[in-house]
């Protein structure tokens, strides 16, 4: 769909040290440009969104931000430190969870996330684990090789294996692709939970409602550029507003049955018709329940 799109909304300026704030990005792979010159500012403990189409460059900023990557250009802060001269700083700040599951498929689940939470220097590795594995109802397959593991269960330990540390920045590659509902909303609280404790979550979606449902605040990536940038509200006022059409509703077996023998209050007049009007829903006039069919709605007096 093509529509006339308002001015870009521009960055809100905040007081307090941007969680992330990227400056003039570019990358280019084999000449060809992917990112031509990205600006982001992500507010700390805030969830923000980043909705590109396929190839639009997502996982590539993702890459970058989280040092496996580099630029051709540009710089970025995580938390405070600078991705360039600060490599090892970032990546105690951040955990990521990339577009494939990057869990160990000999191991089991439980001791993949054992095995993170040593990494991450834990007191009790075990303990992390079993609540983690309660959290993404993985308990019953806790002992498993992943080899075993479906599609949406190494979905499901991979975020829980991010979730090991509580680092101040996570990055969310597509998190919830490939989940069932039940899972899907499961990663939902997860990313409320995470943003209301200080985390600052920047995470990709094709999911439209994901983006709605989650994202404090909202960028779409487009041919190298950030096209536009703000909350929901804000994108949506780049539209013209909304307009408003009737839709035909068939009538329920309750409105007929209604309509017909008088529902509340007994209709005045004839008794009931022999049969149907000439549309289903609207009686004909003098029928019982002509009155209260609105014009071009179709809608009985009882519609739900
Ligand atoms: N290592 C690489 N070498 C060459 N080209 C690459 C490399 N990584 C990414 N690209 C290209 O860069 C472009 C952006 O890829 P990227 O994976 O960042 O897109 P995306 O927005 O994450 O897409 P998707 O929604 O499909 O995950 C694509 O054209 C891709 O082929
Ligand atoms: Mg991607």
């Amino acid at each position: 769909m093509t529509a006339a799109v308002a001015a870009p909304v521009a960055p809100v300026p905040s007081a307090a040290p941007a969680a992330i704030q990227v400056r003039g990005l570019q990358k280019s792979f084999a000449g060809t440009p992917v990112l031509r010159g990205v600006d982001l500012d992500i507010e700390r403990g805030s969830v923000f969104a980043l909705l590109g189409s396929n190839g639009a460059g997502k996982t590539t900023m993702i890459r970058i931000l989280s040092t496996l990557l580099r630029p051709d250009a540009g710089t970025a802060t995580i938390d405070g430190f600078d991705f360039g001269t600060q490599g090892a700083r970032v990546r105690e700040s951040i955990s990521l969870t990339g577009q494939f599951a990057a869990v160990d498929e000999v191991l089991t689940g439980r001791e993949n996330l054992v095995l993170v939470a040593r990494l991450r220097h834990l007191a009790d590795p075990g303990a992390r684990a079993d609540e983690l594995l309660a959290r993404f109802a993985l308990v019953d397959a806790a002992a498993r090789r992943v080899a075993t593991y479906s599609g949406g269960m190494r979905r499901r330990l991979d975020i829980a294996m991010s979730l090991v540390g509580t680092p101040p920045v996570i990055f969310l590659d597509e998190p919830t692709t490939g989940l069932d509902p039940e899972a899907r909303l499961e990663v939902w609280r997860t990313v409320q939970e995470l943003a209301g404790h200080g985390t600052t979550v920047l995470l990709t979606t094709q999911y439209l409602d994901e983006a709605e449902h989650l994202a404090d605040r909202i960028a779409i990536l487009h041919e190298g550029r950030i096209l536009v940038t703000g909350t929901l509200t804000e994108l949506r006022a780049l539209l013209p507003p909304a307009k408003v059409e009737y839709v035909e509703k068939q009538p329920s077996l309750e409105d007929v049955f209604l309509a017909l023998v008088g529902g509340e209050g007994e209709p005045s007049g004839a008794g009931a018709p022999s049969t149907v009007g000439p549309r289903a829903g609207v009686p004909s006039a003098g029928a019982p329940g002509a009155d209260a069919t609105t014009p071009g709605t179709a809608r009985g007096p009882r519609d739900r």
